[in-house]
């Protein structure tokens, strides 16, 4: 019945300017009133320390942009969700770009045996240094965290992998590079792509993938990156692809979530207000936040979720 807000205010894994308001943007869309009208008990543990993109300076002669200052920054953010766990509370993690989740499943993975992540983006975030086309961390976090790529990323926590590929869905996916692509069929990472939703629908799509997840997992968490919803709908994100998963779905996509009654970790990332729509993204992601833990249509006393 106790969450934790945890604000990761990351922009180094990527390349445009003002993802690191994401936090604020979030807050200001009301997250932490929304929670506690469902009756949880929300503590804001504030931002984690992230280095501002002047200072940081990349020493190592990799084209991993800001290597040193991300997996600083991650390691604050592991430690973090680590000592919100054993508080007892549900780490809900708001960003900054998508590779705040290389901390995040740095965090949350120690405590489970199988951790099951749904990942759901336009992109699969499945790149390696050797792969990436664009030396930008945040379209990497996936693949550091089934232990493929740079030590300094992979080792974060002190352990490796924090993920199984078989223990990991994608949905939304619409724009992969070929390496990613061919990662997902050499692991076999299970890919809901935009194909899959138009043709089974998304209700179906979430019933497989609750059951796949239940059966082998112990613990889930979501990492939802806004540019999996159609920029029409949620405009401010950095790297927007049309065609996008709209917003009825991705309700009805946490209100399944909310039912399975599963998920023990969350994070919302990629919010860019200086890209936005007056504060639409992120009005957009707390609402997806009260329908992933438990907010209904018709009733005042919500469905709490145990969390744990
Ligand atoms: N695949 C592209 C890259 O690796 C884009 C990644 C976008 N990732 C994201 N979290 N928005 O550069
Ligand atoms: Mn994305
Ligand atoms: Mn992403
Ligand atoms: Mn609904």
């Amino acid at each position: 019945r106790e969450i934790s807000i945890i604000g990761a205010p990351m922009d180094l894994g990527q390349a445009r300017r003002g993802v690191d308001m994401g936090p604020s943007a979030i807050r200001c869309a009301g997250l932490s009133e929304r929670l506690q009208r469902l009756g949880y008990e929300v503590y804001d543990e504030g931002d984690i320390e992230i280095e501002i993109r002047e200072r940081a300076k990349s020493t190592s002669s990799t084209h991993l942009k800001n290597l040193e200052a991300v997996a600083e920054g991650n390691q604050r953010l592991c430690t973090k969700i680590q000592e919100v766990i054993s508080l007892g509370r549900f780490p809900l993690v708001v960003g900054g770009d998508h590779s705040i989740a290389i901390g995040t499943l740095a965090g949350v993975s120690k405590r489970a045996e199988n951790l099951g992540v749904i990942w759901y983006d336009a992109h699969g975030d499945l790149n390696t240094a050797e792969t990436s086309p664009s030396g930008n961390i945040h379209g990497m976090p996936l693949a550091v965290s089934l232990g493929m790529g740079h030590p300094l990323l992979t080792n974060i926590g002190g352990y490796l992998p924090k993920v199984k590929p078989e223990n990991i869905v994608i949905i939304g996916a619409r724009s992969l590079d070929v390496g990613e692509k061919e990662l997902i069929r050499e692991k076999g990472i299970r890919v809901y792509t935009m194909h899959e939703i138009d043709r089974l629908g998304m209700t179906k799509v979430m019933e497989e993938a609750v059951s796949y997840l239940k059966e082998r997992t112990d613990h889930v968490h979501l990492s939802l990156d806004l540019d999996g919803l159609d920029p029409k709908e949620a405009p401010g994100v950095g790297t927007p692809v049309v065609g996008g998963i709209s917003y009825r779905e991705s309700h009805l996509a946490m209100e399944m979530l909310a039912e399975a009654n599963f998920i023990t970790s969350a994070e919302f990332v990629e919010i860019n207000p200086i890209l936005d729509d007056l504060n639409r993204t992120a009005e957009v992601a707390v609402a997806l936040v009260g329908s992933l833990l438990g907010e209904n249509l018709l009733f005042e006393q919500k469905n709490l979720l145990t969390l744990t």
